[in-house]
This record gives C-alpha cells, structure tokens and sequence, in this order.
C-alpha cells in the first residue's frame, strides 16, 4: 500500500538536489506515484512534439531565412546556427505557412527565381513579405530538420483550384504542367506532404465562418485535396479553440468522415485578458500560479473535445490535433505589437512540461501538436538577434522530452497536495512515462510548486530497474531566463538526486523543476 500524501511545510532534511548532497532547510512536500510498466497504452505520435513556423515578425525572416549573402553562416540562405540547435530536438513535423497568415499566402507568388518573386504586405502582420521563402525553401529547411510537412492551405482567400494546383505541383510525380513548373524551379522528385490543413482559424482569421459553413467549405475543399505519386495526405479540418465545444461537435457530425484530424488552439495567458495578457518575464507569483492554473485547462479541453468525438468516432480514427499551443504575454515595451516576440523563462519550460505531460496522457486521440511558434514569435525554442543565438528554457524540456517521440505510454497514477493560492489549486506535480523500442523507460515529472521539492515515493510496477540517469532544469528565480550575454542560466544539470530500493524508489525534485529520467 503506498503512503497518502503528506505536507511537510518546513523541514531540515537531506536533501539530494542535482547531485550535491547537503543539509539544509527546505520545504518539502510528499507525494506517491505509480508507474504502470505492466498496462501500456498507445503510442506516442511523434508529431506532437510538431513545431510551426509563421510568416510573421522574425521567425521566418532573420530567424531561418537570412539569405545566401547573408554574412550570418548559411546552408543555401538558411542560418546553420539555428538550424543546428533544432536538429538537437529531432522536429518531427513543421507547419507552415500560418497561421493567420496561410488564408492569405498565395503560393504562386513564392516559387521561381527570388528577384522575381513579388512583394506582398503582411496583412495579419503587418510589414512586407518578400517571398524569398517560398515552397522549395520550405521543404528544404524540412529536409535539413528531418521534419515532415505540415502544409496549412488557403480557404479564407484561395479557392480549391488554388489548392489542387499548389499540391499538384509539390507531389505530382507525372507530366503535368504544374509538376514541369516545379522542375524548372530546380526540384525534380516530387516532395511528400505528411498533413494539409483546409484553412486555419477559420472561425476568426480564416474566414469569420460558422460551423455549418465551414463544415461544407471543407467538405468542398477536402474533396480537391488529390493523392498523387503514392502521397498519403492526412487531410485536417480546421478546428475549434479553448471551450468551442459547438464547434467540434457540428464539424464531426456534418464533416467527420472525410477528415483524418480536427485541429485545437489554445494559448495560456497569464490573467486570460487579450487586452492584458501580462508580461514575459516581469510577474509575481500570483502569476506564475495563474498561468499555470490556465495551462492545465488544456487537460479539461482535451477531455471534453475528444468527449464528443468519442461519439461520432468511438474507434478514435480521427486525431484531434492542438496545431497551435503555448504561453503568449504582452509584447515588450518598444517591440513591434505585430512581432509576438517574448522573452522565455523557467515559467515556460513549466507550462512546456505539463502540456507534454497531457498530451502523451491522451496519446490516443492526440496525435499532432505545433507548439507556437519556432523562432522569434511566441513560446519560442530559440531567440535570435541579428548574428546571436540563444536557446530558451522551452528548448531545454523539447531536447530533454525527445526521448517519449514515438514511444509506448505508460500510464502513471500520482498523488500529490494541490499548489494552491488564494481559492485556485492545481496539482503540484505532474508526470507521464513511456517505454522505447529498446525497453527502457523514461519518466518526465514537472514540479510546479515555486517553494517547495517534491519527496516522491514512487513504485515501479511490471519492470526491473537497475540503474537510473537523468537531467534536472531548474533556477533560483521563477524569472529566470536566457538571455544573449548569459545564455546559460537555465540549462539542464545532471540529477542524481534518488535512492532505489528494488523496486520502490524515492526521488527528490527540487521547486520549480522539470526532471526526466532513464529508468532500465
Ligand atoms: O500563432 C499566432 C497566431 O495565433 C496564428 O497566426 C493564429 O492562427 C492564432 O490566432
């Protein structure tokens, strides 16, 4: 029988953090978790550790794409620093182009010599696109992350001819038109699109659409969406967002049978006003535990979405698919409101950690996530300036969760106080845990609590485990960030802070920490 959970407000404990072992004075709680090695589950989709890239502020432009004269290192105008550090997270899928941005993109205008192509304003965005990424240079930054492709196609300001043409060109093997157009350019061998989006936020950016509309609308459009060469095409119907539950239930009843996935938006506000979002990296804990109070409505959202697909699609073919998630706060005082550049602290690796956590929870039915964005613009994996580099605590978790791509789940039972501030609470922990095609298990636990370590007294059901390895991010601040002149001040430690004992383990993480371990 395994303990209840105990509080120990403050304690003078030895304490095992990150590997040094001292006696000192800190405030701990208990908890007991489970891991179920014995009943494993689906398997974790690769893609929902999917990355998205927008036309928009820098990501595309300055972030990855600097030109070939750049004199920033470049792999055919695509900067290598940036490019090196993705490849360390092993992306599995990237969308493009928007976003907002997509019911706007005409792809004619981004293919063909660059100084030809025409300059076009950012109408979501503001400023001027000057087509220099387009098509090809989109599928080979893919190539050159290893990621598949996730085209997101123009409803709102397209047409299905537009559509099938743009597919045509980038897949089609035959001696058409459209696939000679795309020789010409300088790509020979057809391309593979993993997943095509029919319009993006097609509620609000995408069109001001209601369900039954658009249910029709993506009737007509997912018909043009043709296979070619061989091409498997999972075909995504444009989603709901947060709690639009009409939505997904008017999408699945009048559409659901054409499409391989419906999309989810949800972003995590620090106060949950758009007018007021709150601020990166200047907040208090008041809004350290409302963003995460708010992150963790992606678990209810998840829930209650895939509720109503259950009905219509109790085998679960259809994925629902959260291709824009993150934390967005206020810009910068003197940034470009149009930018979305924020700054990345210990607070985002947080929010990271436990969307990863509720995701793989519904493997089954979650099966594609795009964190937003990439570069530059929202939650990003890395902030650049001009010739600098820095990754951000958010980058840390993807390298240190790439181990669950792919994986079996392995369902986890915890037990934990809540972390509770005025009337609101939320579990101090979370955690999920996986099992690789080698056997070996790999356990992610966040601890959100900003005060105290977590004393976890866990139980490993249905597996030998020998030895145990892992790595630790945390700071002293819950502010803590990157930045260019100290890059390093949120980084991922060794952990060694446990004790096995045949199968029952006792680990202790500190405050505010993310921790994933090796279990074999
Ligand atoms: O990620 C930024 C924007 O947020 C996207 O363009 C849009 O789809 C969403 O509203």
């Amino acid at each position: 029988m395994l303990n209840r959970p105990k509080l120990i407000t403050c304690v003078t404990a030895l304490v095992l953090i990150a590997g040094v072992s001292r006696a000192q004075t800190v405030a701990v709680y208990k908890a007991t978790l489970s891991v179920r090695a014995d009943q494993p589950r689906s398997t974790i989709n690769r893609d929902i550790y999917g990355q998205f890239a927008e036309h928009l502020g820098r990501l595309i432009y300055e972030g990855i794409w600097v030109g070939e004269n750049s004199p920033i290192p470049n792999t055919h105008g695509m900067r290598n620093d940036v490019i090196a550090a993705l490849k360390e997270l092993h992306v599995p899928v990237l969308r493009w182009p928007g976003g907002c941005f997509a019911d706007e993109y005409h792809w004619r205008d981004g293919i063909g010599p660059r100084d030809k192509r025409p300059r076009r304003p950012n109408a979501s965005w503001g400023g001027v696109d000057t087509n220099a990424f387009g098509t090809h240079e989109f599928f080979e930054l893919c190539d050159l992350l290893g990621a598949a492709a996730y085209i997101n196609g123009n409803v709102g300001s397209g047409s299905p001819q537009e559509m099938m043409d743009w597919i045509e060109y980038m897949t089609s093997d035959s001696d058409s038109a459209l696939a000679n157009l795309r020789r010409a350019n300088g790509r020979d061998k057809p391309w593979r699109i993993a997943y095509f989006a029919v319009g993006n936020e097609t509620w609000g950016c995408g069109g001001s659409m209601r369900p039954e509309y658009y249910a029709d609308v993506f009737r007509q459009y997912a018909t043009f969406i043709k296979n070619h060469s061989g091409n498997h095409i999972k075909k995504l119907a444009s989603g709901s967002h947060d709690d639009y539950y009409k939505w997904t239930e008017v999408l699945m009843a009048q559409a659901g049978e054409l499409m391989d996935a419906l999309s989810l938006h949800y972003y995590t506000l620090p106060t949950g006003d758009w007018s007021k979002k709150g601020s990166a990296t200047q907040f208090d804990e008041k809004e350290w535990h409302s963003t995460l109070v708010r992150t963790m409505r992606m678990d209810e959202f998840i829930q209650k979405h895939s509720a109503i697909m259950d009905r219509y699609d109790p085998q679960k073919r259809v994925g629902l698919m959260v291709d824009e998630w993150g934390t967005w706060y206020d810009p910068e005082p003197g940034r470009d409101m149009g930018a979305l550049y924020q700054q990345n602290s210990l607070r985002d690796a947080i929010v990271a950690g436990v969307n990863l956590n509720i995701f793989q929870k519904h493997a089954d039915r979650v099966r594609l996530a795009n964190i937003a964005q990439m570069v530059n613009v929202l939650q990003s994996m890395v902030l650049t300036d001009k010739e600098k580099m820095v990754l951000t605590p958010t980058y840390h978790v993807f390298r240190m969760y790439r181990v669950h791509q792919g994986a079996t789940m392995i369902p986890v039972d915890l037990s934990a106080p809540e972390y509770k501030l005025g009337d609101a609470g939320l579990p101090s922990l979370s955690a999920s845990a996986s099992r690789d095609a080698e056997g070996r298990l790999h356990l992610s636990l966040v601890n959100v609590d900003p005060h105290r370590a977590a004393e976890i007294n866990a139980n490993v059901w249905g597996a030998a485990i020998k030895t145990i390895s892992g790595e630790v991010l945390t700071a002293p601040a819950m502010n803590a960030m990157n930045t260019f002149d100290r890059p390093n001040d949120v980084k991922p430690a060794p952990f060694s802070a446990y004790k096995l004992d045949g199968s029952q383990l006792l680990l202790t993480i500190p405050a505010k920490s993310i921790v994933v371990l090796e279990l074999k």
